[in-house]
């Protein structure tokens, strides 16, 4: 079995989760969140969303969220952006990186950004050219790639062309969302051989939504193919609002422990991960679900 050495994390709970959150939750909390995930050794937090407050309102304190965290070196705090609006925004309250999201169904697109596949990918044109301009990189979520909660199944040649269509507009990092959480290894093997033809497996990010708790079985499948950049979420926060049903993130202890398991290196120290899922689980008072968190949190 080839595994790699070492993975690279993106925690995404503070966006990815806190975009889907019914209480309302300060920006203070939020900040003290992002704090304390940021002593854990992640490299990499996707801390907010500078997407329309009228279509996620949880997220409307994005600005004073990013203006708020205490930027410790060597992490990247990035913001998923929709459009040339949410860049500047963005790139005012001093983000080091951004996510511009778009899928692979036409349905899922008008339901969650109010345009088509190739509409959204032209509103990109223009804020990656800004991004660039100003040194900033720029990652793009290809959602539903193995189900739409609209249209159903995906093929992965779909998957593929839209992954082309942004390379071809100098996207620099492409991130595969399984939104709904259905994927099994077996979708592993046919998406990546698939995009796999246009880009090298290791430069991808897989986001695995755990609602069928096959997350972890397919990053595993995922590394064996040569992945080796995941998302994942604090607790297991998380869903999306645009697809119904669907929970959190790979939880990102639940990862760490595979990983550990496994002799895989990811430089984040668990214990910090489960402190910052219990400040987040008082704010919103429920159980979060991710497996080792609960096994661990109460410890
Ligand atoms: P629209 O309504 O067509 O936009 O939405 P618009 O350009 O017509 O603007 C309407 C109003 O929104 C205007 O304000 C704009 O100023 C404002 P008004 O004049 O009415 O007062 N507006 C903004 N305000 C702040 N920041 C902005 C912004 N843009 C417009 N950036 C739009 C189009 C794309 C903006 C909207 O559909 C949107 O924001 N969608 C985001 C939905 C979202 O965040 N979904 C969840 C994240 S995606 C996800 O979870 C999947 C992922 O995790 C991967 C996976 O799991 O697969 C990434
Ligand atoms: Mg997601």
């Amino acid at each position: 079995m080839t595994l790699p050495a070492r993975i690279h994390l993106t925690e995404v709970g503070p966006r990815d989760g806190l975009q889907n959150e019914p209480e309302n939750i300060s920006a203070s909390t939020k900040i003290d969140f992002i704090n304390r995930l940021s002593e854990s050794g992640l490299s990499e937090i996707e801390a907010t969303a500078c997407v329309s407050p009228k279509w996620v309102p949880q997220l409307a304190d994005a600005v004073e969220v990013l203006k708020g965290i205490r930027r410790r070196e060597g992490v990247v705090y990035s913001a998923l952006v929709p459009n040339l609006e949410g860049w500047q925004r963005a790139s005012d309250a001093g983000v080091d990186k951004i996510s511009v999201f778009t899928a692979a169904s036409e349905t899922f697109s008008q339901k969650n950004t109010n345009g088509s596949i190739d509409e959204t990918i032209n509103r990109f044109v223009p804020v990656v050219s800004s991004a660039h301009d100003a040194g900033c990189p720029v990652r793009a979520y290809v959602s539903c790639i193995t189900v739409c909660p609209y249209e159903g199944r995906t093929q992965p040649s779909q998957v593929a062309s839209v992954v082309r269509s942004l390379l071809d507009i100098g996207i620099d990092e492409i991130d595969l969302g399984d939104t709904v959480g259905a994927a099994t290894p077996a979708d592993m093997d046919s998406i990546l051989s698939e995009v796999g033809q246009l880009l090298p497996v290791q430069s991808l990010v897989m986001h695995l939504h755990d609602t069928r708790g096959m997350a972890a079985a397919s990053c595993l499948r995922a590394m064996q193919l040569g992945v080796h950049r995941f998302d994942a979420s604090c607790g297991g926060l998380g869903g999306c609002p645009y697809a119904p049903g669907a929970s959190g993130n790979m939880a990102t202890g639940d990862l760490l422990y595979l990983c550990e398991g496994l002799g895989i290196e990811t430089g984040v120290d668990r214990s910090i991960i489960v402190d910052a899922g219990r400040i987040i689980e008082s704010a919103i008072g429920r159980p979060l679900s991710g497996r080792l968190y609960r096994t661990e949190s109460s410890l």
